[in-house]
């Protein structure tokens, strides 16, 4: 409504209102390091595509005839209220992506302004805690890629529970660094390019493994980093994660419905249905696609979702397919690149208008009513 009424006065949205501008409009705006970097997948981006594209394959039903002038967007997870069922996927290094190097905190001022959750990636630029303090009361999710050393991934889960963060989500598909051409084709790791991890820096723990510190010495330190990134997880490892924490363990990557199964038996607090957006393995199916087996086999524990989410419909898709949060990472990102957290928070809430729109239309006033409606496949 905001943006039709100020249209009347020939008032135009200062960012588009669908990705495929907002995406043109960043690639245009960003360096090509940083770009390639968030704009950039696996191999040939076959999967990538894939992600957005299977959202076409599914279609929803309307019902007429229902009261849907108020809608309630609002779902329930670890215990408590969110206000929307969208939330900003973890994204490390998003400091790169705006000016002042600062992106996470950014991203932090988008989630207090939407009420949308930012679940913050171990490779966040300023430290977990700093990020915890820009959230203030806005609940958010921290996101661990579990290094080697057992004492530096207990002291990252202690201090995000200690910061405040509501879940610790272990990723489990990036032990290893996909093949990504674009990256790989500017010769190094392009996203650290004369950027601290400062979350990693300032960890105590990790800080008693250098010889010198950060500070003194960032060069040993990003080398130090590199050795100790990517410990491989296997089902063994999960009473070790939970007794590092009294919070919910999400696991992310999971795709086989089998290993949903085995993430119930295993104790997880919810299961994150996700290929990294494309950027880990290609050549697999579209995330969109697994999801309803997924769902089928977590039964109670909640499934969140992303990979290819581009729309408010994809969001609402996602959600009639079983999803009980659906998180979205490049759209964000470009938000961020094209203006800080005033961008982002713009993109959340063009997801979420719209999202609530298709909820009007369809005669869906909650999301337990778009999951009832459910969604089919038509191709
Ligand atoms: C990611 N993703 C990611 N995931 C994670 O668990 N930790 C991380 O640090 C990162 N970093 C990261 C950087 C960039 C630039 C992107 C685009 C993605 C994956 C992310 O959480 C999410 O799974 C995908 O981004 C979802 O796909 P879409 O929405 O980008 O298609």
């Amino acid at each position: 409504n905001e943006i039709y009424l100020a249209g009347l006065s020939g008032v135009v949205p200062k960012l588009p209102t669908d990705f495929a501008t907002l995406e043109a409009r960043a690639a245009a705006a960003m360096p090509p390091h940083v770009l390639n970097y968030v704009q950039g997948g696996c191999g040939d981006e076959l999967t990538q595509r894939r992600n957005s594209e299977a959202f076409g394959h599914w279609g929803m039903v309307p019902r007429m005839m229902v009261d849907s002038t108020s809608r309630d967007l609002s779902i329930e997870l670890f215990g408590q209220r969110y206000p929307t069922p969208l939330f900003m996927a973890p994204i490390g290094v998003t400091g790169i992506c705006t000016q002042d190097q600062h992106g996470d905190l950014a991203a932090a001022r988008a989630s207090v302004a939407t009420g949308v959750p930012l679940c913050l990636s171990t490779l966040t630029n300023d430290p977990l805690e700093t990020v915890a303090q820009t959230l203030g009361d806005q609940p958010g999710f921290f996101q661990l890629y579990t290094p080697r050393d057992a004492d530096v991934a207990a002291s990252l889960v202690q201090r995000a529970e200690k910061a405040g963060y509501r879940a610790i989500v272990v990723t489990l598909d990036t032990w290893v660094t996909g093949w990504r051409p674009r990256d790989l084709n500017t010769a190094s790791f392009p996203q650290l390019r004369g950027h601290v991890l400062s979350n990693y820096f300032s960890d105590p723990a990790f800080r008693k493994l250098l010889p010198q510190p950060p500070e003194v010495d960032p060069a040993a330190a990003i080398r130090a980093w590199t050795k100790l990134f990517g410990r491989v997880l296997t089902w063994a490892d999960m009473p070790w994660l939970k007794s590092l924490t009294k919070l919910p363990i999400v696991l992310k990557g999971i795709c086989h419905p089998d290993d949903a199964r085995r993430a119930v038996d295993a104790g997880a607090g919810a299961i994150y249905c996700s290929n990294h957006g494309g950027r880990q393995a290609n050549g697999g199916m579209a995330a969109i696609d697994l999801l309803p087996e997924v769902v089928k086999a977590a039964g109670s524990v909640p499934v969140l979702f992303d990979s290819g989410v581009r729309s408010g419909t994809d969001v609402v898709k996602a959600l009639a397919l079983g999803a009980r949060a659906v998180g979205v990472g490049r759209p964000y990102a470009y938000g961020l690149a094209l203006d800080g957290a005033a961008g982002a928070t713009h993109v959340l809430r063009c997801l979420l208008a719209e999202a609530d729109l298709l909820m009007a239309v369809n005669g869906w006033p909650s999301i337990a009513a778009v999951r009832e409606a459910g969604a089919l496949r038509v191709s």
